[in-house]
């Protein structure tokens, strides 16, 4: 990884503050929250693999079977010798299907929170591509990302597929996608893909896997508090929860303490009724009406999208 880049991740000593200061904040409030992106450290994004392996969440494989439909199409809409950038990259195996159908793509840069998916998928691509240069960064990609605007690229695209987007809210998604947009230059545009609203049954399965991965999945996060912080806190005293919220269009995943308890981190004390719940993810599904309109907000016109036959998910391709 070239020393630049590097400068602009966080150092170990940042991210356990933030963490230990996200954790506290969370745990403070009247419904207990914590971020969803504290899932993903090595474990977690583990866990995340095998989620989408599973029969009952469709989404990746759907996914991964639309852009193979579709890629030819959209490498006409993004044209040659592109950059491609992926927040939240993973571990890069929808990117390499895109790569392989782009006319002569120039630079890849992967943006993720999670060095180990990184490292992977740089090793992946070098491999695969090897005119094509790599510029894997290791940060949050809801801070700003001025550091892409600062570099001279044309013909810059974000690539942002897997339903992440579904992790905000409406009003933070807009957000999101206007300062994705602020990355483009007039040529490039934002390939975003999202999870469809449908049978609320076919949602709750997906969230509620029979192997019970996407509950370790969940409790990961106690698992990580209880390791990295200073914590008396037991996972197994809290079940996993997934509910669809109507009113939201959002299925939420919550944490749901077993018992009456009393948990102590970093030195606070944090009070739990029996049955009350932390609040730990939400992914909010969409119609392609819903989703034009929240791209509208954010300055963009969606330009094409596509679906796959049953019409689980959607992708779209935005420009400025
Ligand atoms: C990675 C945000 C798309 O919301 O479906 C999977 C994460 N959570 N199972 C999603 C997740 C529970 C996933 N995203």
């Amino acid at each position: 990884m070239d020393a630049k880049v590097k400068s602009f991740s966080n150092n170990d000593q940042d991210k356990s503050d933030s963490f230990s200061q996200d954790v506290l904040h969370g745990l403070s409030q009247e419904q207990k929250t914590l971020p969803c992106k504290y899932f993903y450290d090595s474990r977690g994004s583990q866990l995340f693999e095998e989620i989408c392996e599973l029969d009952e969440y469709y989404i990746t494989r759907t996914e991964l079977a639309l852009i193979d439909t579709i890629k030819h199409e959209v490498a006409d809409l993004i044209g040659d010798s592109a950059t491609i950038i992926e927040p939240g990259a993973g571990a890069g195996k929808k990117i390499q299907k895109l790569l392989s159908a782009l006319d002569s793509p120039k630079t890849y840069v992967p943006v993720d929170i999670s060095p180990d998916f990184l490292d992977y998928s740089e090793q992946k691509i070098n491999q695969k591509f090897p005119k094509l240069e790599v510029l894997p960064i290791e940060a949050d990609f809801t801070k700003p990302l001025s550091w892409v605007q600062q570099r001279n690229i044309q013909n810059r695209n974000v690539f942002f597929p897997g339903s992440t987007i579904g992790n905000f809210s409406p009003q933070q998604a807009t957000k999101l996608l206007a300062n994705l947009a602020s990355i483009t230059d007039d040529d490039g545009g934002v390939l975003v893909g999202f999870d469809l609203h449908k049978n609320v049954d076919k949602i709750k399965a997906a969230y509620n896997d029979k192997k019970g991965v996407t509950a370790d999945f969940n409790k990961n996060i106690l698992v990580r508090i209880k390791s990295e912080l200073n914590a008396n806190i037991d996972p197994e005293t809290f079940e996993h929860e997934a509910v669809f919220n109507h009113d939201e269009s959002r299925i939420e995943m919550h944490l749901k303490s077993k018992i009456e308890q009393t948990v102590e981190i970093e030195n606070r004390r944090f009070d739990f009724q029996k049955s009350e719940t932390i609040h730990t993810e939400n992914s909010y599904k969409y119609s392609n009406q819903a989703f034009v309109e929240l791209a509208q907000e954010a300055g963009l016109t969606s330009q094409k999208h596509w679906m796959d036959d049953e019409q689980l998910i959607s992708m779209h391709y935005l420009t400025k």
